[in-house]
């Protein structure tokens, strides 16, 4: 079978179709779905990105690892705000958005036939980088008795001499759950001894719900000894997602290995987002951040109290910017969401669209403007 015909097709492709059907029927549709932030990148740094458009020596081809200050400047970021210490040199790897590192991991690491163990209830590029890389795809449940977190005793069953990268995401996308320090050495233990690289997505690391701040993997180990890597992004966390920048931090043999595949796929990430990116991680880091997030508690709390009037149960979340909720109904996730855009005009994700894991659940997100979260509010209550 051809690689590309083992993709299951993306859900969210279906669901956005479905939504522009409404839509042409004249209908007003409230999108909860998607997570992409409806406000703007903060001015200071587009006003950094404008002065670096005028900097002729940025229209060239960028250096494909990063340049040399950005790669600084995410070593000396992860120290301050993370604990963690890497060389920039050989530790730091900049993305065109961590998603573009992440599905590439695979391609870095496997050879056919080789496994990745993942979450099965997670973000679906896990899964399909891997079969695009010609690898399968064994997955570990997360389900809502533990937390929707990685059981280090389950993932050790399916980690074998084959499997090459073991897959963590926190905060999870789409529950909201945050790997503890002491769950991320059991899960760093059961991977310990052969040849498997342990990754963690930490694309919302930024965004925690209260004032816990969720730990990085690479502050539980030494990532000079252990085969770890971590994706990191700016896109949730200065609503910059149509930027396209990440970088990834890790041992230094995996980020070369990275760095030699998009060596041959990509040429790196636009000099002028790269010297906007040392300035969003620089000195006025928390600042900018406490501006970009603070809207997301507010809604949280509206959204939460118009489940609760409904009789609709919410899991916990520690991190992230959605609301992860059960299917009231006896109907599957899909059929629930479809209805409720077909009754309501109201768009939230169907927890199948990640995976069987997710089936009985849907996930709102916090990322509309505060009156169409209202809105969306109020037909949640009607549900
Ligand atoms: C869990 C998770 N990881 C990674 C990404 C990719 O983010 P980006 O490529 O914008 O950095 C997303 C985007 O939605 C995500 O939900």
């Amino acid at each position: 079978m051809a690689r590309l015909d083992k993709l299951p097709p993306y859900l969210f492709t279906a669901i956005d179709k479905a939504k522009r059907a409404v839509m042409a029927s004249g209908r007003d549709v409230v999108d909860l779905g998607i997570g992409d932030p409806d406000r703007p990148t903060p001015a200071r740094l587009v006003e950094a990105m404008t002065a670096a458009l005028h900097e002729a020596s940025n229209h060239r081809y960028p250096c494909n690892q990063g340049s040399a200050l950005f790669r600084r400047r995410v070593a000396e970021f992860m120290a301050r705000r993370h604990g963690v210490s890497v060389d920039p040199d050989t530790q730091v790897l900049a993305l065109v958005g961590s998603k573009e590192g992440i599905a590439h991991l695979p391609l870095a690491l496997l050879e056919e036939g080789e496994r990745v163990v993942g979450p099965d209830l997670g973000y679906p590029v896990y899964s399909s980088s891997t079969l695009l890389a010609g690898g399968e795809y064994a997955a570990y449940g997360l389900g809502e008795a533990k937390g929707f977190l990685p059981d280090p005793a389950e993932v050790a069953t399916l980690i074998d001499a084959q499997t090459r990268l073991l897959i963590l995401n926190s905060p999870h996308n789409p529950s909201g759950a945050v790997i503890r320090a002491d769950d991320f050495r059991s899960l760093l233990e059961t991977a310990r001894g052969g040849n498997c690289v342990v990754s963690n997505d930490a694309a919302y690391i930024e965004v925690p719900v209260g004032n816990d701040r969720p730990v990085s993997l690479l502050a539980v180990c030494d990532a000079t000894l252990d085969r770890v890597i971590e994706f990191h992004s700016l896109s949730k966390t200065f609503n910059m997602t149509g930027w396209r920048i990440g970088f990834a931090v890790g041992h230094p043999d995996v980020i070369a290995s990275l760095d030699r595949v998009k060596q041959n796929i990509d040429s790196g990430a636009f000099n002028a987002i790269q010297e906007t990116a040392v300035v969003a991680l620089g000195e006025d880091f928390e600042e900018l951040v406490t501006g970009v997030l603070e809207v997301y508690a507010p809604r949280r709390v509206e959204i939460v109290a118009a489940l609760a009037e409904a009789g609709i149960e919410v899991f916990p979340s520690a991190g992230a910017f959605y609301v992860w909720a059960k299917v009231p109904t006896g109907e599957g996730s899909l059929a629930f969401c479809a209805r409720v855009l077909e009754e309501h005009a109201l768009v939230v994700t169907p927890g199948l669209g990640f995976g069987t894991g997710g089936e009985g659940w849907f996930r709102i997100s916090l990322t509309a403007p505060d009156e169409r979260i209202t809105e969306g509010a109020r037909r949640l209550r009607r549900l």
